[in-house]
């Protein structure tokens, strides 16, 4: 037994009792306060095509200790807006990977307009709803990531010049019918018009090194095993396979970069949170909106999902802030061309119709 070196002076029996008492007391206290803080604990509900436990859990988690509330999901991976429309009050916010289908939920009256000075203040015009039914709350690039071994970034350009016969069997690329290519073609045909648009898918997909297969860090592997030259990913997914010990090699050797600086520039893909038709939990719910909105969450958001936050005073993730470097770029900052979410409804059908008739994803 470990022996005291100062002397202990003992308090009185009675003194002893009193204080197990008032110890006691505190326990009962903090117990009735506990029980009455479970009886009244408010229960926030979000749905989303995020996962669950993926990158959506640590912001949930922070708005849980600071309102006090408990989140609770609905987590679905599709049918988003189909279930919105089935059950338009089963969640007080909706929380979306892919901002298009928000524009989609409010074109159909799904969505109420959020009444927030804080959010309005925090969200640059660009990123919020011309009606103020939703805000993107952060979004990724789909750019070019090069082999660093085999191409100088001064060799590459813009989309189009991927079409060009200099990139003939060099690129790779993921199946053209998945929703990350499908959002990027909907773009070249909003942004570019249709004919240009058709040719440039068509020009992408002369140009393959092999038939289109695998996810999108495939793509990166590939390259590092020199089986093409280009590959088109998502800005996030360096970071992460630098992070990872067996793919790092794969990040290495690659560059990433953004095209179009010169011209209308770069394409992104936009994640979006909206206000359902419920309104029990509406200032639950619109606190919920207005933490993902501030500076701290936005800065969860980066670090949970290393996409881009919408707000200027949030810089991108560590990992980050220096692609586009050799293109020179600064601070992992680049020219955004802003296809407005109303024009991309509509154009995902498009783009699958054309991904189809040219037999993008049978090219060798
Ligand atoms: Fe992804």
């Amino acid at each position: 037994m470990p022996t005291l070196s100062r002397p202990r002076v003992e308090p009185t029996r009675n003194l002893r009792i009193r204080r197990r008492l008032g110890q006691a007391a505190i326990a009962l206290t903090a117990l009735a306060l506990a029980g009455g803080a479970l009886a009244q604990q408010r229960v926030l509900r979000v749905i989303s095509d995020r996962t669950d436990q993926g990158v959506l859990r640590p912001i949930l988690q922070a708005f849980e200790a600071r309102s006090g509330a408990k989140v609770e999901g609905v987590f679905m991976d599709q049918g988003l807006v189909n279930r919105l429309e089935a059950r338009p009050t089963e969640a007080d916010v909706v929380i979306t990977k892919d901002a298009e289908l928000l524009e989609i939920a409010a074109q159909r009256g799904l969505l109420d307009k959020i009444e927030s000075p804080a959010i309005k203040a925090a969200i640059p015009p660009e990123f919020m709803d011309s009606e103020g039914r939703y805000f993107v709350d952060a979004f990724r690039g789909r750019v070019i990531f090069y082999a660093k071994a085999r191409v100088e970034p001064s060799e590459l350009s813009s989309y189009e010049d991927l079409a060009l016969p200099k990139w003939k069997g060099r690129i790779c690329i993921r199946s053209g019918s998945h929703d990350y290519n499908l959002a990027l073609f909907g773009q070249f045909l909003a942004s570019y018009g249709p004919e240009r648009g058709r040719v440039l898918i068509a020009g992408l997909a002369d140009n393959l090194a092999r038939a289109p297969k695998g996810n999108d860090r495939a793509q990166a592997q590939a390259m590092f095993e020199g089986k093409c030259d280009l590959a088109i990913m998502n800005t996030y997914y360096h970071p992460m396979m630098a992070a990872n010990p067996e793919q790092k090699a794969w990040a290495d050797a690659a560059g990433v970069f953004f095209p179009s600086q010169q011209g209308k520039g770069a394409f992104v893909m936009r994640s979006a949170v909206g206000l359902t038709k419920a309104r029990d939990n509406r200032d639950l719910a619109i606190g919920l909106l207005e933490y993902i909105a501030s500076r701290e969450g936005q800065e969860t958001m980066v670090k949970a999902t290393r996409q881009y936050s919408v707000r200027n005073d949030v810089p991108p993730h560590p990992l980050m802030v220096r692609l586009g470097d050799a293109q020179g770029l600064r601070d992992g900052k680049f020219k955004i061309d802003f296809v407005p979410l109303a024009a991309m409804a509509g154009v995902r059908e498009q783009a699958l119709r054309v991904v189809n008739e040219i037999g993008f994803d049978d090219r060798q």
